[in-house]
């Protein structure tokens, strides 16, 4: 795709599972990134990804209200179709912007329920987000059809809930992970860091600096799990304001690993909130690392 190829824009399910429908009629291979906009270097690349798994990209762009809490910021997640379409030339060849109303009909009321994989990490600082994150991507599942659709190790948990449905419902989607982009500081690239002032752009390094020591203890030889964990929290405590875990877990099935146990492959994941902006970040300790 050239970069002078006009992205189609469309706002309706209806147009939406048309336009993927033609694309596989014409024999292209379908590859979906699902996000809520105000786009960075990190949903680029995930677009990027998806160029490489299939010949016609379709991104998703909705601030899907099921997955913000109450006391959340679905009201002023930052928003900007314009500049995200912009971002996306080249890559996507389909945007699907949708109204809320759009994607929950009048009478809407089925919910796609989560298991144990939402029990630690953030389901229960977010009660009810991973049902909502679900709902809507089982809609857009529905809507595309068959593709590969790519999700970033950024929110890891995510991730493997994704999965999860995917497989557990049938669904005739490729999940697709991407490693977490950052900052050439080291922050990982989030829409919310939007909203950090310059003093709390400076402290939200907490979380990948408690897992750079972490990573660096691990590859210096040392496994026990509970070690480990203290050694970036000691680090996330000294910056944020309010930490909600610093958790190490089993990687596929999200349940937290024993203090005293040594850890082989494990995930080291962080929430915490620098002002009012809650973060998060995370790692596989026994892989490449950050
Ligand atoms: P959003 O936060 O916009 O993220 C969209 C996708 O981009 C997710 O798969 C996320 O993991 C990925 N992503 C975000 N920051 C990243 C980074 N720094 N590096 C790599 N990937 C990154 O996640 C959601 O939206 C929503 O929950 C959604 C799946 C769209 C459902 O509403």
């Amino acid at each position: 795709m050239s970069t002078t190829d006009e992205i189609r824009i469309v706002t309706t399910p209806d147009a939406f599972r048309a336009a993927c429908d033609e694309a596989r009629g014409r024999g292209q291979r379908v590859g979906l990134v699902p996000t809520m906009g105000a786009l960075h270097e990190g949903h680029v690349a995930l677009a990027r990804e998806a160029a490489r798994h299939a010949s016609f990209v379709a991104v998703s762009i909705f601030v899907n209200p099921t997955q913000f809490g109450p006391n959340e910021d679905l009201a002023r997640y930052p928003r900007d179709l314009a500049a995200d379409v912009a971002s996306l030339r080249g890559l996507a060849h389909l945007v699907f912007a949708p109204e809320p109303t759009a994607m929950y009909l009048p009478g809407d009321e089925t919910r796609v329920r989560v298991g144990p994989l939402a029990a630690h990490l953030c389901g229960p600082f977010r009660p009810g987000h991973f049902e909502g994150v679900c709902t809507v991507v089982t809609k857009l599942f529905a809507l595309v059809g068959p593709c590969a659709a790519v999700f970033g190790e950024k929110d890891f948990q995510q991730l493997a809930i994704v999965r999860r449905v995917a497989a557990d419902l049938f669904l005739p989607v490729e999940v697709v992970a991407h490693t977490i982009v950052r900052e050439p500081d080291g922050l990982a690239k989030s829409s919310r860091n939007a909203y950090l002032s310059p003093q709390d752009r400076v402290r939200a390094l907490c979380l990948s600096r408690g897992l750079r020591t972490a990573v660096d203890a691990f590859r210096g030889g040392e496994r026990r799990a509970g070690v480990l964990r203290r050694l970036a929290r000691a680090e996330v405590d000294a910056g944020a304001d309010r930490v909600d875990y610093v958790e190490i877990t089993d990687p596929a099935t999200i349940q937290p690993i024993p203090a005293e146990e040594a850890v082989a492959r494990a995930l080291l994941a962080i929430a915490c909130h620098i002002g009012k902006t809650r973060l998060i970040d995370n790692v596989v300790l026994g892989e490449d690392g950050l």
